[in-house]
């Protein structure tokens, strides 16, 4: 059956906690358990999610807590900049934050990237708590340890491994998550389904209607399967040096095409557009068959998600894929499907097979 929590494990030993629930009432008593009470918290969220649950959180804190701050930014992946941290850091100087005190990640991927990028480098390093509040949080960013910013345009590229101390996951923040976020967020699980669980795949196409219904039961089951997923590849390999590349399905082209355009697109239905590219690439090798490519551009869509852009050049994609992958490995290290469900590292993808699939995903402006 599907629990309520999942421990998570680094370099063999139990690190946090993934809690499931429905609200942010067990959130008191689960900190007192991890031994935080009479400690300082600065609640980090940003201008969409801050307004909403904070207030929630505060009172729920405060009687356990030594003092309860909180500090909001304006939403949006353009702030996902040092700037934006330095404000943080300037809070937390403010109010005597010490080494001992905790911050709390209150929001999407933005606001967990960057507080736990202020978590991994405030005074060397402090605890930190993601509470994930859109789905592409609770699917991939809130899990695993990466912390970051961007910087000159170049996504996620001043960073830290830093491991929260536990992820606490109320899904009922769902429902005030606009319908966009929400595709977005399932880009990362339907990754999860063509990388590592059949199952999952075929479940997200049969279970569309209830899953785009936000029945809890239904909503929990998802997130439990494709944690699960992230969980297992993140303990085997915390800090990227083998199979944890294979989440990156999807990012290679879809990072480009973010970069591109201008943060026009939502980072997951960036990552949709990077799948179909690499889907395609599978499809030509022979790898899966063209019915099966077929059956992954639906799924796709059937989300609400694009699996082509307009406006863009081929070259300028290819470019910009080369360029950010080269700055990482001197190979582009691309992600593809020996068939759905069992993804493979792959460092021999040609230039050829990179523009057919980059032509694939390009929409004529005139269609
Ligand atoms: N989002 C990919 C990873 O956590 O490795």
């Amino acid at each position: 059956m599907y629990q309520d929590k999942i421990t998570v494990t680094y370099e063999g030993k139990p690190a946090y906690q993934i809690i499931f629930s429905k609200d942010f009432s067990l959130l008191s008593d689960t900190l007192a358990e991890l031994g935080l009470e009479g400690r300082r918290f600065m609640i980090i969220s940003d201008s969409i999610v801050g307004p909403l649950y904070i207030y929630d959180c505060l009172q729920l804190i405060k009687p356990m807590a030594k003092e309860v701050k909180s500090i909001t930014f304006d939403a949006g992946e353009e702030n996902k900049n040092l700037d934006t941290v330095k404000l943080v850091y300037k809070s937390l100087i403010d109010n005597r934050f010490d080494r001992k005190d905790i911050i709390i990640a209150l929001g999407g991927g933005v606001v967990g990237d960057l507080a736990g990028y202020a978590a991994a480098t405030y005074m060397r390093g402090i605890e930190f708590i993601q509470i994930p509040t859109t789905l592409l949080a609770m699917a991939d960013s809130s899990i695993g340890g990466k912390t970051g910013v961007d910087f000159m345009a170049y996504k996620n590229m001043v960073g830290a491994f830093h491991q929260p101390k536990l992820v606490y996951m109320n899904l009922s923040t769902l429902n005030t998550l606009p319908e966009r976020q929400f595709n977005a967020g399932m880009a990362e699980i339907i990754k999860h389904g063509l990388i590592r669980d059949k199952a999952l795949y075929e479940w997200l196409s049969s279970n569309l209607d209830a899953v785009r219904l936000l029945d809890y039961e239904i909503l929990k089951k998802m997130i439990y399967i494709s944690t699960n997923i992230k969980k297992n590849l993140v303990e085997s390999d915390p800090r990227e040096q083998g199979e944890r590349a294979l989440l990156n399905f999807g990012h290679t082209i879809g990072h480009a095409v973010e970069k591109l355009m201008g943060f026009e697109l939502l980072h997951g239905e960036c990552v949709a557009v990077g799948m179909a590219a690499a889907a395609y690439i599978s499809s030509k090798r022979g790898y899966i068959s063209r019915a099966e490519l077929d059956g992954i551009l639906d799924l796709i869509k059937s989300y609400g998600l694009p699996v082509q852009v307009g406006g863009l050049k081929p070259d300028d994609i290819y470019n910009v894929t080369l360029v950010d992958k080269k700055m990482q490995t001197d190979k582009i290290k691309f992600i593809l499907l020996q068939d759905i469900g069992n993804a493979v590292i792959d460092t021999g993808v040609t230039r050829e097979e990179m523009m057919e699939a980059i032509e694939f995903i390009l929409r004529q402006d005139n269609d």
